[in-house]
């Protein structure tokens, strides 16, 4: 297997996956386990070793205060860190651990080292939260990151190898937030027309209720409060979980747990209360969630102009999809019935691969005979070996057959000469601006110069200012993103000073400021004062 692999990451709020494109196909890796989901799940010992995936997991009943959980909930947010031994960790190293134990499970199936990976985020992501995961990569070791959209990366997944020309609606529905976007793809490209979802919302939330129907019950038959105890707790999230998932499968079971610790002597145990959970039970309790989970793709639809007839196929991403009433409400509410051809669990991390394996591994077609191959080296052995006469020791170029005297110089040569024969260039997917861009005011109001839910395609956008001082020969473009009213209460991308405004009363000077978004995530910011011709520009990575 090639070291050059780029790897496609589903850095998960529950669990991650690591996927390559062989054969065409995108195919998940198995971790030391054996297993192709890892929990991102941390243990840290008191020396600050990492334990990650199930091996944390089962130290979390006896340690529950050395273990991490969801971090990424918690991705680029400022000051936050969690304490364990004496150690403050922040996400960005946790989840650099986690990404550290990918690329070792990685290594071990390779053979070799990966450098570079797609990683996926949440759409919704602000480039606080982008930053830090890009770091994250950075530190697990990875030369080179690239980040994509989880719902465009299952999209991707979904369309690989097809010839689509449909609507797609992605709904991913994971572990901590729901994410909902609208795909058109037709020739090989993909546009995503409108996004929507809920931050707050996941399977864990579904667990929750399971954990409090039976706490409610430990109380009424024993008298017993079985909340108020860390170690109990967590072996109960860790039941109400299992529970909730055989309850996909089965009409009713038992949550079989005969030892969730000790409270005050008495030992917790499930078996002794009634532990039966009935799927009608579990879909009464969690009305209020399930609905919670619909809502948001009429709001899709309708960003997207689109009525539900126009959705052509329903693409389940996510472990909570597979909740039997969640399928249910969504075929009812979409007309469509998803579908499942696909693994929801891993569709993520296997689009990260055909992404990796289209837009950045390059590729190369042989120029006589067609057959594509990931590196030139191998096209040039190929070409040497089939399409030129043994007796000849001609370095040729495959495509127009100009001699050469060494593989470096024909290798320049069809890179310059002929590069529509690599294969793997252009993007090929356009995405929307998901966090309005603008500027703070004098007031310290935010005015958006690019709405959310522009294609980033053609994302422009123009806001005209002035002086607020006679005489002002300076002002501050700062450069925010997020939909709050206030500029400081989004996120801060950065700022430009434009200088040299020729004095002039309060008011007077006309600012043009301009916003131009490109599809390589590249903000590019633009103040000029209209008089003079005096200007500022500045690019911002977001
Ligand atoms: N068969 C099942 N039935 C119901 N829920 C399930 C099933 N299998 C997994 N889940 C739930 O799916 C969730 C994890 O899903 P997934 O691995 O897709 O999340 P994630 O990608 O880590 O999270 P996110 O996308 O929010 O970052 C957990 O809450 C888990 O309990
Ligand atoms: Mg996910």
């Amino acid at each position: 297997m090639a070291a050059d692999k780029t790897l496609g990451i589903d850095l998960g709020t529950t669990n991650s996956g690591i996927a390559i494109v062989e054969a065409g196909d995108p195919q998940m890796l198995a971790n030391n386990d054996g297993n192709r989901l890892t929990p991102s799940v941390v243990h840290y010992d008191e020396e600050g070793k990492a334990l990650v995936g199930r091996r944390a997991i089962d130290r979390e009943p006896a340690e529950p205060e050395q273990v991490v959980r969801e971090i990424k909930r918690h991705m680029g947010e400022d000051g936050y860190t969690e304490a364990i031994s004496g150690h403050e960790y922040t996400p960005t190293e946790i989840s650099a651990d986690i990404l550290r134990k990918l690329k070792d499970d990685a290594e071990s199936y390779l053979g070799d080292e990966p450098t570079e990976a797609v990683v996926t985020v949440p759409a919704y992501f602000t480039i606080d939260q982008t930053a830090a995961t890009k770091d994250a990569a950075e530190s697990a070791g990875f030369n080179e990151t690239h980040l994509i959209n989880e719902p465009t990366a299952a999209a991707l997944a979904y369309g690989n190898g097809k010839d689509l020309n449909e609507t797609l609606l992605v709904y991913d529905f994971g572990g901590g937030t729901l994410d909902i976007s609208v795909i058109e793809v037709a020739d090989d490209q993909y546009d995503v027309l409108a996004t929507d979802g809920d931050n707050e919302l996941g399977g864990a939330d579904f667990d929750q209720v399971v954990m409090e129907l039976l706490a409610n019950r430990y109380e009424q038959e024993k008298g017993i409060k079985i909340l108020d105890d860390e170690e109990v707790r967590a072996k109960l999230r860790v039941q109400a979980e299992k529970t909730k998932i055989d309850l996909s499968s089965d009409d009713e079971t038992e949550a079989l747990a005969p030892f969730l610790g000790q409270i005050e002597g008495d030992i917790i145990d499930l078996t002794e209360i009634d532990n039966t959970v009935t799927r009608e039970t579990f879909e009464q309790k969690t009305a209020d969630l399930r609905d919670r989970a619909i809502d948001p793709v009429g709001d899709a639809l309708e960003k997207a102009d689109l009525e539900t007839g126009d959705i052509d196929t329903v693409l389940l991403v996510g472990g909570s999809t597979l909740i039997p009433s969640i399928q249910d409400r969504l075929e009812e509410f979409v007309g469509v019935e998803p579908t499942k051809t696909l693994d929801p669990d891993k569709i993520v991390a296997q689009g990260a691969a055909v992404y990796a394996q289209r837009e950045i591994e390059a590729g190369y077609r042989c120029g006589v005979c067609g057959k594509e191959f990931d590196a030139m080296l191998s096209l040039n052995e190929h070409y040497d070996d089939a399409h030129t006469d043994d007796s000849s020791d001609d370095i040729e170029c495959p495509y127009c057959e100009e001699v050469f005297d060494s593989d470096a110089e024909r290798e320049a040569h069809v890179s310059k000469e002929h590069p529509d024969e690599l294969t793997g260039a252009g993007t090929g997917i356009t995405d929307i601006i998901s966090h309005s861009l603008g500027t703070k005011l004098k007031d310290g109001s935010m005015d958006v110069i690019i709405d959310n839910g522009e294609s980033t395609d053609d994302a422009v956008g123009v806001g005209e200012y002035t002086t607020t001082t006679d005489d002002q020969t300076r002002v501050t473009v700062g450069v925010y993103q997020g939909e709050h009213e206030q500029a400081e209460q989004n996120v801060k991308i950065g700022e430009l000073q434009l200088t040299g405004i020729p004095p002039k009363p309060a008011g007077v000077p006309l600012i043009e400021v301009t916003y131009d978004y490109d599809s390589d995530g590249i903000l590019h910011v633009e103040a000029v004062e209209k008089d003079s011709g005096e200007t500022v520009d500045g690019e911002f990575d977001i």
